[in-house]
């Protein structure tokens, strides 16, 4: 199996850390770069998961650092820099704080490796990922989201919880903004091919729905100190991994929308041909009218807040 030569995750935290790991472990990278301002945090981090080579058997090598220097050469970069939500607190109170950190990382990232492909997974992540893409100037291919993969996985889970069969049987796409607004898409959602309306009551896929659009706050409210991190380094990797190995896997990611879905400037949640250049294409499904204009509501909200960008003068 090839892969790329190097990744670097910004932000060793529960998200980044773990995905991290999951890159390491699986052989698609000759070496994982941790970067983290807090010190001895990523070199300790890094040490810790170097040390289960021999065990797990991966070549990867893993290494941490207050540096973003080290950074250069690198092909993808995974950033999960910031702050995470605490009980109560909305992914839009989260944006000033962290807008301030994505500046600072864009600006590295554009002085580095500025070849490389971005995937930002911080939050609010729409928004911050229309900030990376602007502060780095990058081509918009180069430039994607991660909610998308995360919020379809819960999706399907919920789903398989519902009939009793095994999560990978769903399939589906949520798309839309990452919060409460986001649209999962019933008309293209299956299970073993078959429609999920012929399989669950209107009812049922409604609470399903609901469940979905709050599975992030349903995992604060359980941990109360952070937010979930398995299922978003598990969706990081998948990301990561049709990139590295040019898989060109059609995944739901967040990408500057150019007038696809009658959308214009704005980064939200998309079908998306992920390969060695990024985000190589939009798809455009046909979906049904109440799932375009859900798609449209959406991205108006994810629209106020690129305007909150603009009034508080990160861009
Ligand atoms: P965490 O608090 O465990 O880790 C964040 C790390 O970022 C910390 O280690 C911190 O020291 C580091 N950091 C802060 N400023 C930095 C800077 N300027 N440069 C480098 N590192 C810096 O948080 P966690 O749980 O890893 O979450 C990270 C972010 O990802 C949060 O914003 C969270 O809301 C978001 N998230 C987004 C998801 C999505 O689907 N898009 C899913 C899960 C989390
Ligand atoms: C999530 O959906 C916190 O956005 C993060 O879990």
């Amino acid at each position: 199996m090839s892969g790329v030569r190097k990744i670097s995750m910004i932000g060793a935290g529960n998200v980044g850390a773990t995905a991290g790991q999951k890159i390491a472990e699986r052989n698609i990278a000759d070496e994982v770069v941790f970067v983290d301002v807090v010190e001895g945090l990523p070199q300790g981090r890094a040490l810790d998961m170097y040390e289960s080579a021999p065990v797990e058997g991966f070549n990867t090598s893993v290494k941490g650092t207050n540096d973003f220097s080290e950074i250069a050469g690198s092909d993808i970069i995974v950033v999960t820099a910031g702050l995470a939500r605490k009980p109560g607190m909305t992914r839009s109170d989260l944006l000033d704080k962290n807008a301030a950190i994505m500046t600072t990382v864009s600006e590295n990232i554009r002085t580095h490796a500025p070849e490389s492909i971005v995937i930002v997974v911080t939050n609010p992540m729409d928004i911050m990922t229309y900030l990376v893409y602007r502060k780095t100037a990058f081509p918009k291919n180069r430039v994607v989201g991660m909610a998308g993969v995360l919020d379809t996985s819960r999706f399907r889970t919920f789903v398989a919880m519902e009939l009793g069969t095994i999560p990978s049987q769903v399939t589906g796409f949520v798309l839309g903004g990452h919060g409460p607004s986001m649209v999962p898409v019933i008309s293209n959602s299956s299970v073993g091919g078959v429609p999920l309306t012929q399989l669950l009551s209107a009812q049922k896929i409604d609470e399903i729905v609901k469940r979905t659009r709050m599975g992030g706050d349903e995992i604060v409210n359980y941990l109360k100190t952070g937010s979930a991190f398995y299922a978003p380094a598990s969706s990081i990797f998948e990301m990561v991994q049709s990139i590295a190995l040019d898989e060109r896997k059609i995944l739901p990611c967040s990408a500057y929308i150019d007038g696809e879905y009658g959308i214009r400037d704005i980064y939200t949640g998309v079908p998306v041909l992920l390969g060695r250049k990024g985000a190589e294409k939009i798809l455009e499904l046909k979906i049904e009218k109440s799932e375009l204009d859900a798609l449209n509501s959406s991205a108006d909200a994810v629209r106020k807040d690129i305007e909150l960008l603009k009034d508080h003068k990160f861009l």
